[in-house]
């Protein structure tokens, strides 16, 4: 433990390129701290928990996204403390702004739930003084955070190693729609990801077509899975004192979260799924992973089930898993106690072949049911089940709005808006949700009280037009 230590403490002395005294006074500092605790670790906080500031905290993002996939990314590490400065081009700023408004003139929803927390700063990217700006934010932030095309940082002379002279400890994080290879050029959004990771072959009914879903694994999964990679690289940079380049393709991330469907792409090679409703009903498989409806991704079988009211509301259904431990139970809520004993029915195989009519049977039940009454019935016996719940119904559920998971925040363009909180709860690292920034709304502040340019240096670069809409400003595309 003690060699470990003294590791460490070498190497973050060693990775920090430039000899100064500030060096020497920190690795006094640091032995100081070594003695006074013991342990070489940082004095805990004295502050009670949730008060000591957040995860975060100090991280500085040259956030470059747009769209969706990296605004998730950015506004997941603003939730947890970092500050995130977004560069958006002159009076055009995030395309999103303007797609999908709902109120005129206002930023749309497709903007503001994926960009709170954030400050926002515009800058042209091609404008040598712009160029100039960027590079002091490459100076003093931790990470840079982009979904650009692929090319277009390097376009705008952003190229990593521009980047690593600059700052040799700044994080280049990417989202891309491929990885290296055939397709890396490619540009892709959400369905495209969907198709090309694999999701959508095995989604979707044996006899339809294949599907996208609904959720947005494509782009709001890749950011997530950046996040992960971008506080795993400022983790490493604690022992190395050097950045490195992040980089997330849309295709890998899907693949990563469609994984159960290789490993059934790998079990077919040793006979069918038997788990699959396919397998019941004797249809024999293909060469690949089918499209499995509505069955359950796991070893219990499981369906959607209309409960009551199903004619009229599309929501009213549930979803029922006829777990093996709770077989007994199931049989005795629907009125078939016999089928505990019956050689047919009483083992997990033996149901196989008949899963189609044991759902139509525990679904003469459901539709008798409101999909809640269902939940709280079968959650007695430790049934596990699910209500198909509305995005209505999300919205006005009291217990989301408690957790902070629902949140309202109000904005000077469009009143009140509801937003997706931190989806991840720390019980030292509370968020505080805020909305999103207007476009340009910090650019003042960041360039005087962030980067420390003249209130004379900031007219220049007012006069530039590195900041400023160009006299016919381009048109925010509305879609
Ligand atoms: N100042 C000046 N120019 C700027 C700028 C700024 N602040 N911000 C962006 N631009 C320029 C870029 O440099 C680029 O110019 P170039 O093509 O001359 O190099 C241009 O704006 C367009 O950027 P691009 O990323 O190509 O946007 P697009 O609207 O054409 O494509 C995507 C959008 C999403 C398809 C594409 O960015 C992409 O494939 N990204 C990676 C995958 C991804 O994240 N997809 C999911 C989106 S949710």
């Amino acid at each position: 433990m003690a060699t470990r230590k003294k590791v460490q403490a070498k190497s973050k002395v060693k990775a920090r390129p430039q000899a100064s005294a500030k060096k020497v006074v920190n690795v006094r500092s640091q032995k100081f701290a070594e003695k006074a605790n013991g342990n070489g670790l940082p004095q805990p906080s004295t502050k009670p928990w949730g008060q000591a500031g957040k995860a975060l905290d100090g991280v500085k993002i040259l956030d470059f996204t747009h769209v969706q996939s990296g605004p998730t990314c950015t506004q997941l590490l603003a939730y947890m403390g970092a500050d995130c400065i977004k560069v958006e081009r002159p009076g055009v700023g995030d395309i999103t702004r303007g797609q999908l408004r709902d109120v005129k003139g206002a930023d749309s929803l497709y903007f503001t739930m994926l960009n709170g927390n954030k400050r926002s700063i515009t800058i042209d990217s091609k404008n040598p003084k712009g160029k100039d700006i960027l590079n002091r934010l490459i100076k003093h932030c931790d990470v840079l955070v982009e979904n650009f095309a692929p090319g277009a940082l390097d376009r705008m002379g952003l190229t990593w190693e521009h980047i690593h002279k600059i700052n040799p400890r700044m994080i280049v994080a990417s989202v891309k729609g491929f990885g290296p290879g055939p397709y890396e050029d490619c540009k892709v959004y959400e369905n495209v990801a969907q198709c090309a990771g694999g999701a959508a072959s095995t989604t979707g009914f044996r006899e339809g077509p294949p599907l996208v879903t609904g959720a947005q694994i494509g782009d709001s999964g890749t950011g997530l899975h950046l996040a992960f990679g971008i506080v795993s690289a400022l983790y490493q940079r604690i022992r190395t004192g050097r950045g490195q380049k992040v980089l997330c393709s849309m295709q890998d991330g899907v693949l990563n979260l469609a994984r159960v469907k290789l490993r059934d792409q790998q079990r077919l090679a040793h006979g069918p799924l038997s788990e699959y409703s396919q397998h019941g009903e004797g249809v024999p498989f293909g060469k690949a992973v089918p499209r499995a409806g509505n069955d359950s991704g796991g070893g219990q079988p499981g369906w959607i089930l209309k409960c009551k009211g199903w004619e009229t509301d599309p929501d009213a259904y549930t979803y029922f898993i006829t777990q093996a431990p709770v077989w007994g139970p199931i049989c005795d809520l629907i009125g078939k106690p016999e089928w505990k004993t019956d050689a047919d029915y009483a083992t997990p195989n033996a149901r196989l072949p008949r899963l189609k009519h044991i759902f139509n049977t525990i679904e003469a039940w459901t539709m008798t049911k409101t999909k809640f009454e269902v939940m709280d019935i079968c959650n007695q016996h430790d049934i596990p089940v699910g209500p198909i719940l509305s995005m209505k119904e999300i919205a006005e559920e009291e217990s989301l709005r408690k957790t902070g998971t629902v949140v309202e925040v109000d904005h000077p363009g469009r009143g009140k808006y509801l937003t997706v909180g931190n989806p991840v709860k720390m019980s030292d690292s509370i968020t505080d949700v805020q909305r999103s920034p207007l476009l340009g709304e910090h650019t003042e502040e960041i360039l005087t009280k962030v980067l420390g340019y003249s209130a004379k240096e900031y007219a220049e670069i007012k006069s530039s037009g590195a900041i400023t809409p160009p006299e016919k400003p381009a048109k925010a595309e509305a879609a």
